[in-house]
């Protein structure tokens, strides 16, 4: 997990809509890799206060997914589909395997 921070992302490289794409993927990276941690510290935690403020701060970083995610899904209109077709495709396993 801790890798994902590691990967650079020149957005001097890219310009005008891709590169607000970019950013805003980036940013979904890197609140996803936040709840990760959070959660993480928070099963090690040995103080209860501090525990539940960390639980806490990772319920606030899923709400930072979805603006981020929101953004990107209004930009970007084949990650929108694609996002679609993704729920479909799960939708459809889990009936095969109901079935
Ligand atoms: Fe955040």
């Amino acid at each position: 997990m801790a890798d994902l921070a590691k990967v650079e992302i020149d957005l001097s490289k890219l310009s005008g809509k891709e590169r607000d794409k970019a950013i805003l993927r980036t940013g979904i990276m890197a609140e996803l890799e936040a709840i990760n941690l959070y959660e993480q510290m928070a099963s090690m935690a040995g103080n209860e206060l501090i525990r539940q403020a960390l639980l806490e701060i990772a319920r606030e970083e899923k709400t930072h997914v979805g603006e981020f995610l929101s953004l990107l899904t209004e930009i970007d209109r084949e990650q929108a589909e694609e996002l679609k077709k993704g729920e479909a495709e799960v939708r459809e396993l889990r009936e095969k395997l109901s079935s």
